[in-house]
């Protein structure tokens, strides 16, 4: 079954910004899904609509099977929502935060309780219990908008730029919380994240979304493999000059004793190396200049907008 299935889905917003352009989206039960693009491509936008929150122009939504239209509160309680932007009483302390969701979503108290304190202390905030959220930090507001979106134990999360502003190491963390939550409970996610090493980490398929249209979409690892090139940064131990091109391999120089290589797919490291001892030069360190998927997506995302231009 698909946790979430959309099919032409467009949305127009009264000041006529054609957000959404028609979209088609599958995501099986169970996938680790990211949803990536530029600011304003629209993410917000459909995840507001599956959510119920925004009103769709036309188009269909399935979630579980349920039409978000004909079936809208099944629909609604199968979703875990952490929107992109804050949005609790900033008054109210943190376990009545979550205590008072679950009782909206019919939770017992004893049961809503236990959960409280399973998903306060697997994000690291049951020591803050009794703090008004206002006097949280940033990254854990957004920890506590994760345990709110779980207090009724949803078969889809879906998180909106849930590590936006968190330190690295929360961050690490709240990946493990929820590569735990995908594998061990089945519980299917879907995230947006301009951090596309996150995606890559995490996720198991991508859509990229751009100007309210899927430009691509597959398996992570399938559209790895069709990246064309990879480039790295070398440092080397003497200042080196007029090395443009080597072999198939392009050079630029960063400072004096640093340069950037592109390296095409189907070429190796090695030649690589052998070719740079030939001309004497000797690498000290090597790095990739950016993750791999984020090369991937600035390409196809500059590819468009050299089309729209
Ligand atoms: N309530 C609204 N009223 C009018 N236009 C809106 C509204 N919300 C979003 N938009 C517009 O719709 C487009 C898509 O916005 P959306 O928030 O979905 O983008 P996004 O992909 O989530 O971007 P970001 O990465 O910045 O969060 C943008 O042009 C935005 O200005
Ligand atoms: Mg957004």
């Amino acid at each position: 079954m698909n946790a979430l299935s959309i099919s032409g889905l467009s949305k127009t917003y009264g000041n006529s910004v054609h957000a959404l352009k028609g979209i088609d989206l599958c995501v099986p039960e169970g996938d680790f899904f990211a949803l990536l693009g530029p600011n304003g491509a629209g993410k917000s936008t459909a995840i507001g609509i599956i959510s119920s929150l925004v009103n769709k122009t036309s188009g269909t939504v399935k979630v579980f099977d349920q039409d978000i239209d004909e079936s809208a509160e099944a629909a609604k309680a199968r979703i875990g929502l952490v929107p992109q932007e804050f949005n609790f009483n900033v008054f109210e302390p943190v376990l009545p935060t979550l205590l008072n969701v679950a009782g909206y979503n019919g939770i017992e108290r004893p049961e809503a309780l236990k959960r409280a304190e399973y998903y306060l202390k697997k994000l690291d905030l049951w020591d803050k219990r009794k703090t008004p959220s206002r006097q949280l930090s940033g990254g854990m507001k957004r920890r506590l908008m994760i345990a709110r979106a779980l207090i009724h134990e949803p078969k889809l999360l879906i998180l909106d730029e849930p590590t936006a502003g968190v330190d690295l190491e929360i961050r690490r963390s709240m990946w493990s919380f929820l590569k735990e939550l995908n594998e061990q409970h089945g519980t299917t996610i879907i995230l947006t994240t301009h951090y596309l090493e996150e995606a890559e980490a995490l996720c198991r398929n991508v859509a990229i979304i751009d100007g309210g249209k899927i430009i691509e979409q597959g398996a992570v690892a399938q559209l790895l493999s069709r990246s064309m090139l990879e480039t790295f940064v070398l440092d080397t131990q003497d200042p080196i000059n007029d090395l443009s091109t080597l072999g198939p391999f392009t050079v630029r120089q960063r400072d004096q004793s640093s340069i950037e290589v592109d390296v095409p797919k189907g070429h190796t490291l090695n030649e690589l190396f052998s070719l740079l001892s030939e001309h004497s030069v000797k690498v000290t360190s090597l790095r990739n200049k950016t993750n791999r998927l984020e090369e991937f997506f600035l390409r196809l995302v500059n590819s468009e907008a050299g089309k729209k231009s």
